[in-house]
């Protein structure tokens, strides 16, 4: 059936998986995104488009029959080994993020990646082309899709289109590296509404239209030479917080913090670390930085553990594999050296774990440590204080995480100075109980007013009010790339 919102984004909510018996299953997949869509999609009966996970044999693989899990309607898109290889891994994950993270890690530039990037773009504007109804609103999710909002509109001009980007979008000075940039800024300009984070990251876009399209601009609007204007604004995205703090209430686990904390040798505090292994997320220097403060005796790894949670990503390419053996050498090293029998000073744990053991972990930690060296939002700090429904706890955290703009409150660290990082945690371990209440509450009242609903109602409500109407501007065409 035609549906009126089409969801399109790189992942489906569920990865396929092969049960041990042989027959299909799915599980939920890994990341933000699909915590944050899923409350939309439900309360709007859309139609989600997106990959399962892993490889599909034919090359045509587009095709895989829609099925509904969970009550929700899914379109899947079969990616080969090799488009997982070149779109996926290569370009979307080895050019394009890197790029966007403020060259935490060097980008590489292949054109057969940027073909198979057309290509993949070209199949998901097919399908969302063909499961949208007429005058249907479709909304476009991250950087792996950056071409589809034009690609759509070309197949289908009566579709209201927003895009939103859930990765920083970076400054003029990095952005314009990459040798397909004017592409991507008309792909991205097909949409009514493009949204971003933080209002930095739609003043970079509006810039960089300007500068390298040649289209007129003003403030957050560009008005192109077809009559369309595209407005770019930010929508920072957040968390269901009452969700998570129903679920922090919740008998059994608020029962299994209590295990945890016991299983961890009831220590005065925990910190606790929980990212995908991702080398923006700054996970080496928050260890080093504890590290110190064990190894000169500021902290005693009696009062104190820090549990980090690793959940595996983007294994295949080869910065990530990088990082996993650093992070698997550095905590080695940390507990050889520091560590004592039954205390080791980092508990390390390489896997994914469902929401009710996220929360147990959340409602055991003491000390959160989120220290990116950048992030588009970061949705784990958020999770934290969503579930400290004692107003108690302290968040370290990155100015560099767009999280910091709302979560003014947290121990705000630059993960670059390791001296800084330092004096935060230990501010954080020794802080009182007076102090924890105050910025806690403070961060509360901010997550329970600015939630998921609130993010997707304010996207869809702008969405909603852009006119049709053709703009009356004289515009340039400038052929700049
Ligand atoms: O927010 C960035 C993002 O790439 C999302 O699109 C995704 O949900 C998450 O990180 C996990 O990444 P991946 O889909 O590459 O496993």
């Amino acid at each position: 059936m035609p549906a009126d919102l089409v969801i399109v984004a790189n992942r489906l909510p569920v990865d396929r998986v092969t049960q041990p018996d042989g027959t299909q299953g799915w599980r939920p997949s890994p990341g933000g995104l699909v915590t944050a869509i899923e409350p939309v999609m439900r309360a709007n009966d859309g139609t989600w488009i997106g990959w399962p996970g892993g490889p599909s044999e034919d090359a045509d693989a587009g095709d895989l029959d829609p099925f509904e899990a969970d009550g929700l309607q899914l379109v899947p898109i079969g990616l080969t080994a090799e488009e997982i290889e070149l779109f996926y891994e290569g370009f979307s994950n080895a050019t394009i993020w890197p790029i966007y993270h403020d060259l935490v890690a060097k980008p590489e530039f292949h054109r057969e990646w940027w073909d198979s990037y057309v290509k993949v773009n070209e199949k998901y504007a097919a399908k969302a082309a063909s499961v949208a109804a007429e005058g249907a609103t479709v909304w476009v999710h991250d950087y792996q899709l950056q071409l589809v909002p034009q690609m759509l509109r070309e197949l289908r001009p009566d579709l209201r289109i927003g895009f939103y980007l859930h990765i920083p979008f970076p400054p003029a000075e990095l952005f314009q590296q990459l040798p397909w940039r004017r592409q991507l800024l008309e792909g991205l300009l097909g949409a009514d509404l493009v949204g971003f984070q933080l209002p930095g990251g739609a003043a970079n876009f509006v810039r960089l239209v300007r500068q390298r399209v040649g289209h007129k601009t003003h403030r957050d609007l560009v008005y192109l030479p077809d009559g369309r204007t595209v407005r770019a604004a930010a929508f920072p995205i957040s968390i269901d917080a009452a969700g998570f703090e129903a679920l922090a209430s919740d008998e059994a686990v608020v029962t299994r913090a209590a295990e945890i904390r016991e299983a961890l040798g009831s220590p005065r505090r925990i910190f606790l670390g929980i990212d995908r292994l991702d080398y923006t997320k700054g996970i080496y220097a928050r260890l080093r930085a504890y590290a110190e403060l064990i190894e000169t005796g500021e902290l005693d790894v009696e009062d104190a553990v820090f549990v980090q949670v690793a959940v595996p990503s983007r294994e295949q390419v080869e910065q990530y594999r990088i990082l996993r053996d650093e992070i698997d050498r550095l905590v080695g090293r940390i507990n050889g050296d520091l560590g004592r029998i039954g205390r080791p000073a980092i508990s390390y744990l390489h896997s994914s774990y469902p929401r009710e053991e996220m929360a147990a972990l959340y409602t055991a930690a003491d000390v959160m440590v989120v220290t990116p060296y950048r992030d588009g939002m970061n949705l784990v700090a958020k999770e934290y204080v969503a579930c400290r429904t004692g107003d108690d706890g302290a968040l370290v955290l990155s100015e560099f995480a767009g999280a910091a703009d709302e979560l003014r409150q947290a121990w705000l660290v630059n993960p670059y100075d390791i001296n800084g990082m330092k004096a935060a945690l230990l501010e954080a371990y020794r802080a009182d109980g007076k102090e924890l209440t105050r910025r806690m509450k403070a961060m509360r009242r901010t997550i329970k007013k600015h939630d998921v609903a609130a993010w997707a109602d304010a996207f869809m409500t702008e969405l909603a009010d852009v006119e049709h109407s053709t703009h009356a501007k004289s515009v340039r065409a400038v052929g700049r790339s």
